[in-house]
């Protein structure tokens, strides 16, 4: 699949790193002069290249954004017409003080995203744990893979994002639309809070367990 990431840093690299290594043809987008999470991260591999963003996203069929999240509407607005059609796998967390839901929790960050880009399909994934988890996602021993939730209202659009998310390694949990994505940002709140905010291991993450 032809993939491009806006952000190359800590999330975006991790994941671009992984679905190139998986066979996917993945470019990162130059979304500034001198990045140096890109440079970095095209060093990691041979597999990946780097293109100006207007063609990363125009060549790509789904598109991961991995910014921060009050970058998100400078980035995206200006790439409306690009990203029509597209897939935009929406990996942002906004983040307030103190550890915060950044947008009160009124309304999620991918529904806002949503709303800048109405003719994208949206679909949130790979948001709920930190980064080390998706650098290696592997958890041996327990029978089941690391589930990753993931919500959007294009059926088939999450359906290819449910394909991308068992290459990277994960067992993809589809928790409904992208009204779920509030809940989902809640999920992330909650990792972070017991990892970066209070110690715990990042080596933490969910199983979906069924009968
Ligand atoms: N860190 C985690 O464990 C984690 C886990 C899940 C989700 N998230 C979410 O994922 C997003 C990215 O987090 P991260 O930890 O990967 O951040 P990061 O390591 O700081 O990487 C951010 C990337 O966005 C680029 N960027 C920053 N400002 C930009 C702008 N104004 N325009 C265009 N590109 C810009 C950066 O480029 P430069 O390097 O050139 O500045 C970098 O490539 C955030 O929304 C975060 O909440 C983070």
């Amino acid at each position: 699949m032809k993939l491009a990431f806006i952000g190359a840093g800590r999330v975006g690299g991790a994941l671009a790193v992984r679905l190139a290594e998986a066979g996917h043809s993945v470019v990162l987008a130059e979304t500034k002069d001198g990045s140096s999470s890109l440079a970095q991260t095209l060093a990691r591999s041979s597999k990946l290249r780097a293109a100006p963003i207007r063609d990363a996203v125009s060549g790509a069929e789904v598109v991961f954004l991995a910014t921060p999240f009050a970058a998100n509407e400078g980035i995206v607005v200006p790439l409306a017409d690009a990203l029509a059609g597209k897939i935009l796998v929406d990996c942002t967390n906004p983040v307030g003080a103190g550890l915060s839901h950044g947008l009160e929790s009124k309304r999620s960050g991918s529904e806002a995203v949503q709303a800048l880009v109405p003719k994208t399909r949206v679909v949130k994934a790979f948001s709920i744990y930190g980064f080390e988890n998706f650098e290696d996602p592997a958890y041996p021993g327990y029978g089941v893979k690391a589930a990753m939730l993931f919500c959007g209202d294009d059926a088939a659009a999450k359906t290819t994002v449910a394909t991308l998310i068992a290459d990277v390694g994960f067992e993809p949990v589809d928790v409904g639309a992208l009204v779920q994505a509030l809940h989902l940002e809640h999920m992330t709140l909650l990792w972070v809070r017991m990892v970066r905010g209070r110690g715990a291991s990042p080596n933490i993450v969910w199983g979906a367990l069924r009968r």
